[in-house]
């Protein structure tokens, strides 16, 4: 295995900030070829010491060059440099073809962006032979059945019967483009110009979004960090329908309990209103088992005809999958069906059939227990690091459960200010005042959102130390 001579890797004598400098050095180094494909890379103390700089900087500048693809984490082993070199870093003249990584798709998937599971941990070998097995069948390259293919409704039945109580057939899912799509249509199927939607606030920006595209009257619902959904707010209103997001509330992390459920369930059919729920990462709870979803707890008193159950497959599987899926009462699904056939027609039938086999097969409950471990392991590493770094100046406010951590603190740095910090530090996180898009309402104190996804377990010490920095700086 050829090692690498850092003789000749020099700080250039100019830079934004030092961990932008050596990366460029390096990455130029790659590009260039200078540095052979699959040679070792110095340990990061080596070159710390070698450079005179420090340790949390050469980490940092390794991960960022593992994330863009210029080099590899063998582990036990080292980093080496990639087989295969990004795409977009090739020269140009021949790879028209080629897929670049857009800069917007980058801020996306940075360490902490919420929404992003751990990408590198999927089983993809696996993955691929299941669409490989599909892509070869002529019979189904086709027209499909709008509603979604048969064997995938019927398997994600069986999972959400057993792991969330949800109370459904096969015949009352529908397969959508990502929960997003069935955001859209649990609007369309159930609210006239003239209703009122109620909103979490904060909330899922990509909730209001569909909001107002239709065009739809809003209320807020009040969440408080630390009793959750204003309960009484919500009994007062007489709303078409409310959005809600019952396990792990976005973007605070609190839960509603069994008893606050119970209350609102009574308000739907007190009303006549729908509730949507949308149990988007409910299968990732560290600290107890969820909490059966809202659908199931309506499902046993015989009210399950007031809520529509959206869940999707980004977060344990992964966002480029672009599949969701919602469970209506037997009646609204002739309605669903109409709505999503004008607004995309029916879904990939190859995915469709994969994911089939997939869950089935039982490759999804497997990636699920697996995940869930990490996940837990990430996020107790997060909460030390953050202890660490921050002590007692920040707080923690959501729960142990889901993949990003909410930090609220008092006073002291702009919340807007940080994000924007962070960003030049190649770090992506999200301000509260994200969730607000309607102002934030004389909050008096300051947060932002962590996704810990996919944040490699090594690099999130490193990250939050880098975090810290520019929030004392
Ligand atoms: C609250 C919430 N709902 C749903 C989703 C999943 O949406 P989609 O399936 O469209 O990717 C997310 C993803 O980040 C989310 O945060």
């Amino acid at each position: 295995m050829p090692h690498i001579d850092i003789g000749d890797l020099k700080l250039p004598a100019q830079y934004n900030t030092l961990q932008q400098g050596l990366f460029d050095e390096i990455r130029a180094k790659i590009v260039h070829g200078l540095w052979a494909t699959a040679s070792k890379l110095p340990s990061t103390r080596k070159l710390a010491d070698e450079l005179q700089v420090s340790r949390n900087t050469v980490s940092a500048v390794y991960e960022q060059l593992v994330f863009e693809g210029y080099i590899e984490s063998r582990k036990g082993s080292g980093f080496y440099v990639s087989l295969e070199l990004p795409d977009h870093y090739l020269p140009d003249n021949d790879c028209k073809t080629s897929i670049a990584v857009s800069p917007i798709q980058q801020i996306k998937n940075h360490s902490f962006a919420p929404g992003v599971p751990d990408l590198s941990e999927l089983p993809l070998k696996k993955w691929q032979r299941y669409l490989q097995i599909h892509a070869s069948r002529t019979a189904i390259l086709g027209s499909h059945d709008v509603q979604g293919c048969y064997e995938l409704r019927q398997a994600i039945s069986d999972y959400l019967s057993a792991s969330r109580s949800v109370i459904c057939n096969a015949n009352r899912i529908i397969i959508t483009s990502g929960a997003q799509q069935a955001l859209s249509i649990s609007i369309m199927a159930t609210m006239n110009a003239t209703d009122t939607l109620l909103l979490e606030y904060p909330g899922y920006v990509q909730m209001d979004k569909v909001a107002k595209l239709f065009n739809i009257d809003k209320q807020h619902v009040d969440v408080n960090p630390f009793t959750g959904l204003n309960i009484e707010q919500l009994l007062a209103s007489k709303a078409k329908a409310l959005y809600v997001t019952p396990s792990n509330q976005y973007p605070m992390g609190t839960t509603i309990n069994t008893e606050q459920r119970l209350k609102i369930i009574e308000w739907a059919q007190r009303n006549n209103s729908w509730i949507i729920e949308d149990d988007y990462d409910s299968e990732f709870q560290f600290a107890h088992r969820p909490y059966t979803s809202m659908q199931g707890l309506a499902g046993q008193l015989n009210l399950d005809k007031h809520v529509i159950y959206v869940g999707s497959l980004s977060k344990v599987m992964f966002n480029g999958l672009r599949l969701g899926y919602m469970v209506v009462p037997e009646h609204l699904v002739a309605r669903c069906n109409e709505i999503k056939d004008a607004l995309s027609g029916d879904s990939p039938a190859h995915m469709q059939y994969a994911l089939a086999d997939f869950i089935a097969d039982g490759e999804l409950l497997r990636h699920i227990r697996k995940m869930r471990r990490l996940y837990k392991q990430k996020h107790q590493l997060m909460t030390q690091a953050i202890e660490q770094h921050f002590g007692s100046n920040v707080e923690i406010i959501s729960q142990a459960g889901g993949l990003h951590i909410t930090l609220r603190w008092l006073g002291g740095l702009d919340e807007e200010t940080l994000r924007i910090k962070a960003l030049k530090h190649g770090i992506t996180v999200r301000s509260l005042s994200y969730y607000e898009p309607d102002g934030n309402k004389g909050r008096t104190w300051r947060g932002i959102v962590l996704g810990y996804g996919n944040t490699p377990l090594d690099s999130i010490d490193v990250k939050i130390a880098q975090l810290a920095d520019c929030f004392f700086s």
